[in-house]
């Protein structure tokens, strides 16, 4: 059977990029005389049955804008058979032929939900948290790396004045990567990330090296993930100090923003690879980038691939720091 009809969604977090995305698949795919629907706030919308046509127009003047102009949730009731067997129903009862789902890893294990369902979705990887480990990059992570990079400049210049250590607390979720290359490119002193384990005294012997090295000022850069609470540790690294240790958390503004001329990129491209495949026919893949190498692979297979954290890249960051952790 032809494809005639696709709908999109983003679901779960959002990160800058999806509209991009959005904006490319409801063009290519009008291109390729497809009608597309835009489903509203993810899994939830598709449950409430909140959808509706998408043109050319609608999708003006977005793609540099952070969000997701569909919104987003996040839905439990989806997590169930019911809800997804629901799900499907709504989709085949409006004669939705293949679905494009944009999100992280619980979005598109649904995606994958649906297509055991009878569904022919797609996938786009769209996360900050660059914790899917069948893509080099997920949609959003270049955008909040940078947005970290600007706070930690930021920082670096009152801190150093000041003679004062500053953590930076980064999201992530369970994935030491916005911290791994925020810290990089922010020159941090100490980067914490949940795939290493950093005793207390060994953060502290690393800032007494710092002193003894005649820097008085450094910056941490904690992922939300890596055991630490953040104000917990300003406080023990300050008693210790006898002062001058302060804490960023910055939360939420990671995931706003205009999005960066790299997600941009990408969310175009997996636009028109997500059509692309749904016009040819194929669900239950997922969209991915490694090597500047576009590619799709089968959902299920992508998604229980064990992400593996860049340990060299731990140990360069060290290295280049002068740190002896
Ligand atoms: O997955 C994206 C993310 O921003 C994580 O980095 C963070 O842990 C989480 O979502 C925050 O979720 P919420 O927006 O529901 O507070």
């Amino acid at each position: 059977m032809k494809t005639k009809n696709i709908a999109i969604l983003t679901s779960g977090g959002d990160a800058p990029g999806m509209n991009a995305a959005i904006r490319a698949a409801v063009r290519y795919g009008i291109y390729e005389g497809l009608r597309v629907f835009g489903v509203k706030r993810g899994y939830a919308g598709l449950l409430d049955g909140d959808m509706e046509e998408l043109s050319m127009r609608s999708v003006s003047d977005i793609v540099q804008r952070g969000g997701t102009i569909l919104r987003t949730a996040r839905c439990a009731e989806f997590m169930t058979k019911e809800g997804q067997e629901r799900g499907a129903a709504f989709l085949r009862e409006n004669g939705i032929d293949g679905l494009i789902v944009i999100g992280g890893d619980g979005t598109l294990m649904g995606a994958k939900a649906l297509c055991e369902c009878g569904i022919k979705a797609v996938g786009i990887p769209g996360t900050i948290d660059n914790d899917l480990a069948y893509t080099q990059y997920t949609l959003g992570f270049d955008t909040a790396c940078n947005t970290v990079l600007d706070a930690i400049n930021k920082l670096r210049d009152t801190m150093s004045s000041h003679d004062r250590i500053c953590i930076v607390e980064v999201m992530g979720r369970n994935c030491g990567d916005i911290a791994l290359m925020t810290g990089i490119g922010g020159g941090a002193e100490i980067i914490l990330v949940p795939e290493i384990h950093v005793e207390f005294e060994q953060i502290m012997a690393e800032l007494d090296n710092c002193r003894a090295r005649g820097k008085y000022s450094s910056i941490i850069v904690l992922a939300e993930g890596a055991g630490y609470h953040t104000e917990e540790l300003r406080a023990r690294i300050a008693e210790r100090m006898g002062g001058g240790v302060r804490a960023t958390v910055l939360g939420h503004l990671q995931r706003g923003g205009s999005p960066s001329s790299r997600d941009r990129f990408l969310g175009t491209s997996w636009g028109v690879q997500a059509v692309r495949l749904l016009k040819n026919g194929m669900g239950g893949r997922i969209c991915g980038i490694r090597k500047d190498c576009f590619f799709d692979m089968d959902i299920g297979e992508g998604l229980s691939m064990k992400k593996e954290f860049d340990f060299e890249l731990y140990r360069m960051a060290e290295v280049v720091s002068n740190s002896t952790l």
